[in-house]
This record gives C-alpha cells, sequence and structure tokens, in this order.
C-alpha cells in the first residue's frame, strides 16, 4: 500500500488472477471492490448495487442482449452484443455496464466507480 494525498492505493492481485473475461472481487481496505478485464481493458467497480446494496460485481457476467429487427422493423430474435459485457446482479437482476457501470435502461442507477491499473504483472486499486 502506498499513499498519494487522501487517496490509498492497494495491490489486489496478478495479473494473471484476471484473465480476459475474468474477475476478482476483494475485500480491500473498508470496501469490497470487483474488478474485470474486458477486450484488454481493467474496469474496478465497489460491490454495492444502487438498487438495494446487493453484492452486484459476484452476478452472473454476460453479452448484452439486443432485439434484432427484420427489414419491416419486425422482431427476427434476439442477440448477444459480445461487445457490450455485463454484469447481473444477483439480489434481482439490474444489469450494469462492465465498461461504463451504467444501467441500460435508468440513469439513477449506476456503479461506483474504482480506480484501477496494472502495473509490472501487478494490480493496484485506489481510492
Ligand atoms: S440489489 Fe441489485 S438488483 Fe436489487
Amino acid at each position: 500500500m502506498s499513499s498519494v494525498g487522501a487517496t490509498e492505493e492497494y495491490a489486489v492481485g496478478s495479473a494473471a488472477d484476471i484473465p480476459e473475461g475474468g474477475r476478482l472481487v476483494v475485500d480491500v481496505g473498508s470496501k469490497t471492490i470487483g474488478v474485470f478485464r474486458v477486450e484488454g481493458l481493467l474496469y474496478a467497480w465497489e460491490n454495492t448495487c444502487p438498487h438495494q446494496g446487493g453484492p452486484v460485481c459476484q452476478g452472473l457476467i454476460i453479452p448484452a442482449v439486443n432485439e434484432v429487427l427484420d427489414e419491416q422493423r419486425a422482431s427476427a430474435g434476439f442477440a448477444f452484443d459480445e461487445g457490450d459485457m455485463r454484469i447481473v446482479c444477483p439480489w434481482h437482476g439490474f444489469e450494469f455496464s462492465i465498461a461504463t457501470g451504467r444501467h441500460p435502461a435508468s440513469a439513477r442507477f449506476r456503479l461506483i466507480s474504482v480506480s484501477v491499473k496494472e502495473q509490472d504483472g501487478t494490480i493496484y486499486v485506489s481510492f
């Protein structure tokens, strides 16, 4: 742990602990943090769902599901969007973008971001 002003930095694991598409949920200081790797980028969020406080970072990781429309704009079924990975809160099923922390339908619900970086094979979060 090192200190930069009021922000504390914590080593939470090695790069190998979070392979592509993976996650690591760790207790860090006074918080529980979920760290995710999507398309090579790391994202970290507090493990507290903005709905009712559930352990959102421990939910299913799934691609967004989008409705496909035909030329007449009638439904042609549904398709996964691997470019928009979501996490699904295990308590009531709210979905959040892993990349943005946003709920797809409501700006009221948004995950709390945590700064994350990878340096020399170690992953650090700071807050
Ligand atoms: S607490 Fe997460 S969906 Fe309700």
